[in-house]
């Protein structure tokens, strides 16, 4: 089997040269054996791979080590006492990978919860999760999503139409991709990051002030938000991408200065988002799979094909290359 592993740690973005792609034995032993369909190549790893001893949320990968990242796989073979038969599809975290040998307790079984199994990689919860409990959008309301284009934002809007907002206001570095949020993805207006990184520039699509934010960015753009945000405003705090994807730096910090008086006088709520309680996975999983099956959600991404195209795959989402998620078919 083929997997991609780590060979140096670099300061800025990573690069193609910093992964090779090595042969090695199909794994054995205890566990189910999985042989990977689809993974998840997601911006995090930026500093998962990138140099610096600084904590992060998920342990920090070094030369040698495996790539992760959210895959869906199909049992091989399973022990008697598995909760898998073969033939099962799974999902788990060691994608980047063409096989995965996986302890009980550290895989899902699907179900066939979503129409498409690469579905089961779409990075909604977080949005799903900020728009129902940690700001929760009431009908009418207007929605402010940082970092529309992505993974999160591409559903962030379209979740939050579905879910009753009265307007949705999106920010994106690029044009193209602002015109099809727009388009086809329930946006009613969407900002340049000038824009966006002003409460002037903000109020220009938001006139009658913000009521949520589902701030996936951070930086300049979260401190326009919160001026522009009206009274009993909520902000869900998703994502740093202004940090994440900065090419200097470690990225490993995301700093933010703003006068707590303003927030103290609007009542201003702010929350942390970090989905991991099971209930709010299993609610956005089956309310995702009614929207898709009603063709009333769509999960924007693009499909590299081949594990030998993940370093690329990688790459050009860091350079802001795709709309939506991007994944790799092994
Ligand atoms: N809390 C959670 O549970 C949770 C779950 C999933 C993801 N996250 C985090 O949420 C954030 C969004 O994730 P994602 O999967 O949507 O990311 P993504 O798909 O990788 O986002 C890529 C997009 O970010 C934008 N971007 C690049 N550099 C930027 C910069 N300097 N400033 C602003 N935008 C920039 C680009 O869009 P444009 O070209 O349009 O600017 C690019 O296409 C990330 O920080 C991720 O780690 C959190």
């Amino acid at each position: 089997m083929r997997e991609i592993r780590l060979v140096s740690q670099t300061a800025g973005l990573p690069r193609p040269s910093d992964f090779e792609i090595v042969e090695t034995p199909v794994p054995d032993g205890d566990g189910v054996l999985v042989r990977n369909l689809v993974f998840h190549v997601f911006p995090g790893l930026r500093i998962l791979v990138g140099a610096g001893d600084t904590e992060t949320p998920l342990p920090r990968l070094r030369p040698g080590d495996t790539l992760v990242g959210a895959a869906v796989g199909e049992v091989v073979s399973a022990p008697d006492d598995a909760s898998v038969r073969p033939g099962d599809l799974v999902s788990h975290w060691l994608g980047w990978r063409e096989y995965a040998l996986l302890p009980e307790g550290q895989y899902v079984r699907l179900d066939g919860k979503l129409p498409d199994p690469a579905a089961h990689l779409a990075p909604g919860v977080a949005a799903y999760s900020a728009l129902t409990r940690e700001a929760p959008v009431r009908p009418g309301e207007t929605v402010l999503v940082t970092g529309a284009a992505g993974g999160v934002g591409s559903l962030a809007g379209q979740i939050a139409r579905l879910l009753g907002a009265g307007r949705v206001v999106g920010t994106s570095g690029s044009p193209a991709k602002a015109a099809r949020l727009v388009s086809e993805f329930g946006y009613d207006a969407v900002l340049s990051r000038e824009d966006a990184s002003t409460a002037e520039g903000l109020r220009k699509a938001a006139p009658d002030g913000i009521d949520v934010v589902v701030d996936n960015v951070g930086g300049d753009q979260l401190r326009a938000a919160l001026r522009v945000t009206g009274e009993d405003a909520r902000i869900a705090l998703v994502g740093t991408l202004a940090a994440q994807l900065a090419p200097e730096g470690s990225a490993a910090s995301a700093t933010v200065e703003f006068d707590l008086f303003e927030l103290i006088r609007k009542r201003t709520s702010v929350r942390g988002v970090l989905p991991v309680d099971l209930e709010s996975g299993a609610e956005w999983t089956r309310r995702f799979g009614a929207w898709l099956r009603a063709g009333e959600i769509t999960f924007p991404h693009t499909r590299f094909r081949g594990i030998e195209s993940a370093p690329r795959a990688l790459e050009e989402l860091m350079a802001g290359g795709h709309l939506g998620s991007v994944v790799v078919e092994v």
